[in-house]
């Protein structure tokens, strides 16, 4: 069964059922993320110009950014193969030899969630990025002996949505660090056309506006939502994506003004109604709408936060007065709020 997951996350299909199509394959088709691409070159080249290997690269920031995206390009660019695998799936140390010892001269390892290794095989990563050496443990007890076992030289790219939760000494083998950041609207807005291009949806200038306001700073929520917009269109309207057909979408499908969803506002409406605004732990949000702690943590929370719903406090979550106006709510009736 173990060896099965592994295998599975094996190297990722050209076309994945995920969208495969529409993500670019090289940099000058990469939109946005300006800073990173932009060093990501110089890198790429220097490393190309010395005939050696990219130096391990760690990703980070929220979900949906293109992380994978990202990485494939870089395999790409390197003219190399990437295989793809994730934090948790890699349950022991013999896992990693088995994904380690494959790789040719060059090759990109891409592990995403890295953040979430076990101990014992993120200490056996340790030799493998610094050396390039993996070492195992034959026999038991006094017969036992340590035989280490040489790796071709590999690219290590690691993905996480919580840096802060690194191990110290696994952050600092990591020669390249990049932070990704939501996307402006602009870029959401680029991204919009060209999927609509390959997939050969009418929009308009005010349609793909639209759209890109209300995808939460993310590529892969403007993917979906430009795909069941383009429904709407298709059978509600005259097939073009238009601001008005947007806009309707959109409402219809209770994505917001501001791009929040109907599990967003829950979570703000929660912190209101039940906890006064707050202070309030994330344990405590999460038992009231019934979500993980680590989804809320991962992929509400951030949007929440950096578009200003949601400050985190040291003793928990607050909601912002943005918040408050958002949905009328008066700090008097807060006061009463739980009464
Ligand atoms: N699709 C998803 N992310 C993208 C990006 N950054 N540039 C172009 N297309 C994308």
């Amino acid at each position: 069964m173990e060896e099965e997951r592994v295998l599975n996350s094996q190297e990722l299909p050209e076309d994945s059922s995920l969208g495969g199509d529409l993500r670019p394959k090289d940099l000058s088709g990469y939109i946005g993320q300006k800073a990173v691409v932009d060093n990501l070159k110089i890198f790429i080249a220097a490393a190309k110009k010395n005939d050696r290997p990219l130096d391990h690269l760690l990703l980070a920031g929220p979900p949906g950014l293109g992380k994978t995206t990202l990485s494939q390009i870089i395999a790409n660019e390197m003219g190399v193969k990437m295989f793809s695998t994730s934090g948790p799936v890699i349950e022991k140390k013999g896992d990693l030899a088995g994904l380690l010892t494959p790789l040719q001269s060059g090759d990109v390892l891409f592990i995403d969630e890295i953040h979430r290794l076990n101990p014992a095989v993120e200490e056996s990563l340790y030799p493998a990025m610094e050396d390039f050496r993996f070492d195992i443990m034959l026999g038991q007890g006094r017969e036992a002996n340590s035989v280490q076992i040489g790796i071709e030289p590999f690219t290590l790219i690691g993905a996480t949505t919580k840096t802060g939760l690194l191990s110290s000494p696994l952050r600092d083998r990591f020669q390249i660090v990049f932070r990704m950041d939501y996307y402006a609207v602009e870029d959401l807005e680029t991204i919009v056309k060209r999927s609509s291009k390959i997939l050969n949806i009418k929009i308009d200038e005010g349609g793909a506006l639209e759209i890109a306001r209300r995808s939460r700073g993310t590529p892969r929520i403007a993917n979906r939502i430009l795909k069941r917009v383009r429904d709407f269109a298709l059978v509600e309207g005259n097939g073009c994506i238009d601001t008005k057909i947007a806009k309707y979408a959109l409402d219809k499908m209770e994505i917001d003004e501001d791009g929040l969803d109907q599990m967003d506002r829950t979570i703000l409406m929660t912190i209101i109604d039940s906890f006064r605004g707050g202070p309030v732990g994330i344990e405590a949000i999460a038992a009231s709408v019934s979500e993980e702690r680590r989804t809320l943590e991962d992929v509400y929370e951030p949007y929440l936060i950096k578009s200003g719903f949601i400050a985190r406090t040291a003793k928990g979550r607050m909601v912002t007065q943005k918040t408050l106006d958002k949905f009328n709510v008066s700090p008097k009736e807060l006061q009463r709020s739980l009464f």
